[in-house]
């Protein structure tokens, strides 16, 4: 630790800034300015004392000459990283041989004549560098230094960015921002939920809402015609890259729309925000594909337009089908598989139980006319990769074509993320934005043997397939849709059931009496009863698309106070326990498990 007592410091009084750390250019030379900030780095070279002054707008050179000012110079030996300083003295310019290309301040600095201490630091845990090359767990504890770093701040700034284009476009489309609880009720369906303890009704908990579904679609009943809120949402599942257990939405819903409506409203907020966050606006309308085209042509539902469809070629290889898709994956530019590269392919295969023909040149020697069938439907170019996959067995699933797209379709990422660096694959810089439409209505779940709703249980079924509900409900689609950018869901939604007797049909569907979807829902079913209007939503994963819109490959890196994978604030070391006194009055008691 540094010693810091013997530092003494002078109070902020009457001083004010007259510049940023980011605005000083050539035109200022010869004025007098004041800055305030952090010192970033400081470099002693004998008589010259040089430090990089840093606030959120960027980084400012100021030079100590003890020939220019004494006092000021004697005090600059006294600097350390991440003092915070004020600093006074005229804007000169550099000489041409040391500016500085790579500060939007280069051309300047600031020969100092007074300087302020304002408050001293510990050494910083870690370098405040664009990549401070230690751990995420170190960057978490210590978060406020964390997010004093370039990329952080350049992230949060984004995200204010994108919330602030986000509002300004729906204010400009006639939605009203309207806020819902967040102690609400419990109504399990989809992932857990965090529960609050009631101290006034012992016993009772509330819980924190996984989205404001219920609440949008009540105030649709109540006439509010359009509304759409920024808020926070809670689910207690196990946590990824993209998932934390409280995230943002931009969430909205609309009365008497159709699909087009609301994909035209997103669409139109899309290509604003994405302009706001300093990247070409993406051409509207989105390309919409529909859940069942989308897995035969990329193996997903939530394709990578990045990298070419796959190509199914069954009927161009009798010999060599199984019975199961043989679908074609095309890289462009990767060229042919080195014996590496095949290597780290085969255990990719092999976990999965994918069967590649990774050799080509046997394909061709085999099958000369279908290979040339191929590459003309593939539109397979010079230095083009083909592979050629299928699953080895087929599998016990109700859906065995759809599990061997999708396990192809993972191949296919996987042939992109090998080749990414080496040929400029997957730019994170080409924002591509895909609508998917008609995804299921249910989904079987194995554990609780029973149909589930694939999106959530107020989501309308397709018109045409309303008699299919009872009869064949693997079959019947949904008004549901997905927004994808880049392989990422960025979000969802669904044209909602709007009649209480369609309601009770898809609860039966689901197997619950009209009692427990009263148990449940009862207070949501009694307002479908008093005059709700045709209507339909959607919401984004804010945390998700700032992350792609910053490049980022982590949610954490755009939210200021993030959760490990494991659920843990580091800084402030949540969730913690509480006193037993805490627990009685709530009326709770812990039971040891172990
Ligand atoms: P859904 O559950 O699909 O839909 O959520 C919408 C979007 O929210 C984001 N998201 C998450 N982001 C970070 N961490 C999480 N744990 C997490 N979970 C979801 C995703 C997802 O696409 N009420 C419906 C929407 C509607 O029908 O209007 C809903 O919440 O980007």
């Amino acid at each position: 630790m540094e010693p810091t007592a013997s530092v003494s410091l002078d109070f902020l009084g009457d001083l004010r800034r007259t510049h940023r750390c980011g605005e000083l250019r050539p035109d200022h030379v010869g004025q007098n300015a004041l800055l305030m900030g952090w010192v970033h780095r400081r470099r002693d070279l004998g008589g010259l004392i040089f430090i990089h002054l840093r606030d959120r707008e960027g980084i400012t050179q100021v030079v100590f000459n003890p020939e220019v000012d004494p006092a000021a110079h004697a005090r600059a030996e006294q600097l350390r990283s991440e003092y915070v300083v004020a600093v006074e003295g005229p804007v000169v310019r550099r000489d041409a041989d040391t500016i500085n290309p790579n500060l939007a301040t280069g051309e300047v600095e600031i020969s100092a004549r007074k300087l302020h201490v304002l408050n001293v630091s510990q050494t910083p845990p870690f370098p405040l560098e664009e990549d401070p090359s230690v751990g995420e767990e170190i960057r978490l504890k210590h978060r406020y230094v964390d997010l004093r770093r370039p990329q952080m701040q350049r992230n949060l700034i984004l995200r204010h960015r994108v919330s602030f284009a986000v509002r300004e476009s729906l204010n400009k489309l006639g939605f009203l921002e309207i806020e819902t609880p967040f102690m609400t009720r419990s109504t399990p369906e989809g992932a857990r939920d965090f529960l609050v303890p009631s101290r006034i009704q012992a016993g009772n908990f509330y819980a924190l809402p996984q989205s404001p579904q219920l609440f949008k679609q009540l105030l649709m009943v109540a006439g509010y015609d359009r509304y759409f809120q920024i808020v926070r949402c809670f689910r207690d599942e196990d946590l990824r890259a993209d998932r934390q257990p409280e995230f943002t939405q931009v969430d909205l819903e609309m009365s008497f729309v159709t699909e087009d409506d609301v994909l035209g409203a997103l669409e139109a907020m899309t290509v604003e925000t994405v302009a706001a966050a300093g990247h070409p606006a993406p051409k509207a309308p989105f390309q919409r594909l529909p859940y069942r085209d989308a897995i035969v042509q990329y193996g997903s539902d939530k394709p990578d337009l990045r990298l070419p469809p796959l190509t199914t070629v069954n009927d161009l290889f009798p010999d060599l089908d199984g019975g199961l898709p043989l679908v074609a994956v095309r890289i462009p530019k990767a060229g042919q598989l080195s014996r590496k590269e095949r290597e780290q392919f085969r255990p990719f295969g092999m976990e999965r139980g994918i069967k590649i023909f990774d050799d080509p040149k046997g394909l061709e020697k085999k099958f000369p006319e279908a290979m040339a069938a191929l590459k003309e439907r593939a539109g397979l170019e010079e230095d083009d990769l083909l592979l050629l996959a299928t699953l080895a067995e087929k599998p016990k699933t109700p859906k065995p074509e759809e599990q061997t797209y999708k396990a192809v379709g993972a191949l296919r990422l996987e042939a992109g993320r090998v080749f990414r660096d080496k040929h400029n694959l997957l730019d994170p810089n080409d924002l591509r934005f895909l609508w998917v439409t008609e995804f299921p209505m249910f989904e079987w779940d194995e554990e609780e043997s029973r149909w589930m709703a694939a999106h959530h249980p107020f989501t309308s079924p397709v018109q045409e397939d309303m008699d299919k509900l009872e009869s064949a409900p693997h079959e019947c689609r949904s008004r549901a849709y997905d927004l994808v950018l880049n392989g990422v869901e960025l979000g969802s939604g669904s044209i909602r059931i709007h009649r209480r007797d369609i309601q009770s049909r898809i609860f039966q569907a689901l197997g619950f009496s009209e009692e427990d979807a009263k148990h449940r829902f009862g207070f949501f079913l009694d307002a479908l009863e008093y005059g709700t209007p045709p209507h339909g939503g959607f919401a984004i994963g804010l945390d998700r698309y700032v992350m792609l819109l910053a490049g980022e490959s982590s949610i954490r890196d755009v939210i200021a106070f993030p959760k490990t994978a494991k659920g843990t604030d580091l800084m402030c070391e949540a969730p913690n326990t509480v006193p037993n006194r805490q627990l009685a009055e709530l009326g709770i008691a812990l039971r040891r498990t172990t």
